[in-house]
């Protein structure tokens, strides 16, 4: 990296707005800290004194918590509102709700949010820092580099591999961030699906849309299948979780085809004989857990980026 570079970003909205050095600083950055999580008092002064707020339209268990451990690791004041406590449930419009909690002074908000788009119209608004958290299906910028950050660590390196990422596309804000990090940092992204779940303009994103899933996985260095996103159909897209499973869900065999050392991945939550077999799941290939604990690191260097850190 350049002395020059500069980490010059407010918000986290998308892999889209990141240039390749922005994504080597942060997965630096969150490289030095994940070691924080290892010791024993797993608490730095990095963001003392500053006030993390989490808002959550939609359910989580792993960004909200990852994201809320991150910032108490760095000793930030947190504080999170949900869909189901917040007066949006009154009527209040989403920027009414940015402005009161703005007028509160936090440092940074952290949101989900079910409309694609939601974090960029509230960074327009406010002038807080805003880290999305997942808005519709259109990015996960935290879940992206988290998972770049473990592809880098098992196979010390990015460009050149071979990614497949089976299953639901079309609805998958994960896809869309995985799709755009790995296309710009040298990967080659293979997608394949039910063809009701792959959208048309996937291919602009950097993605080759493959036919069969053994195309997608054959030689393939790691794994990526999706969770059907039914919370965002609004018609079934697909006959039934079974019929999915056996078209489509990742099992022994077809894990056979990709490379020996391939890793499977999943952004959670899984279901568990669908998109991949329960031995898939906790096979010495898996690296999920690996994801999750990366996910805090991640958070950990983009509250810091953003609130300033060098
Ligand atoms: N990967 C992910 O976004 O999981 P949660 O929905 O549990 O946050």
């Amino acid at each position: 990296m350049s002395s020059e570079y500069l980490f010059a970003h407010k918000h986290i909205l998308g892999l889209d707005h990141l240039s390749v050095p922005d994504i080597e600083h942060i997965l630096n950055t969150a490289e030095s800290f994940k070691e924080i999580s290892g010791r024993s008092i797993k608490k730095v002064p990095v963001l003392r004194g500053k006030t993390v707020v989490t808002v959550f339209f939609e359910p989580s268990t792993r960004t909200r918590l990852s994201f809320d451990i991150a910032a108490k690791r760095m000793s930030a004041d947190t504080f999170s509102i949900s869909a189901s406590t917040s007066s949006t449930t009154k009527g209040e419009t989403l920027a009414d709700t940015a402005k009161n909690i703005e007028a509160m002074m936090p440092d940074i908000i952290i949101m989900r949010h079910p409309s694609s788009g939601a974090s960029n119209y509230l960074a327009n608004r406010i002038s807080t820092s805003v880290i999305n958290a997942g808005d519709g299906t259109h990015e996960h910028p935290s879940q992206g580099l988290l998972d770049l950050m473990t592809v880098k660590e098992h196979k010390g390196k990015i460009k050149g591999l071979k990614v497949a990422i089976i299953g639901d596309i079309s609805h998958s804000r994960v896809a869309h961030s995985d799709i755009i990090g790995f296309s710009k940092m040298g990967a080659n992204v293979f997608v394949s699906g039910p063809a009701t779940l792959i959208p048309k303009k996937i291919a602009h994103l950097g993605a080759t849309v493959c036919r069969t899933i053994e195309e997608a996985v054959k030689n393939a260095d790691v794994i990526m299948p999706l969770r059907i996103q039914k919370e965002r159909q609004n018609d079934p897209l697909i006959p039934s979780f079974r019929e999915y499973a056996s078209f489509f869900g990742i099992n022994r065999q077809i894990l056979q085809i990709a490379k020996p050392d391939a890793i499977v991945m999943h952004p959670g939550p899984i279901n568990r004989g669908v998109e991949l077999t329960p031995d898939v799941a906790d096979s010495f290939q898996s690296v999920i857990l690996g994801q999750v604990t990366n996910g805090v690191a991640i958070r950990m260097a983009l509250m810091y980026l953003v609130i300033g850190g060098a």
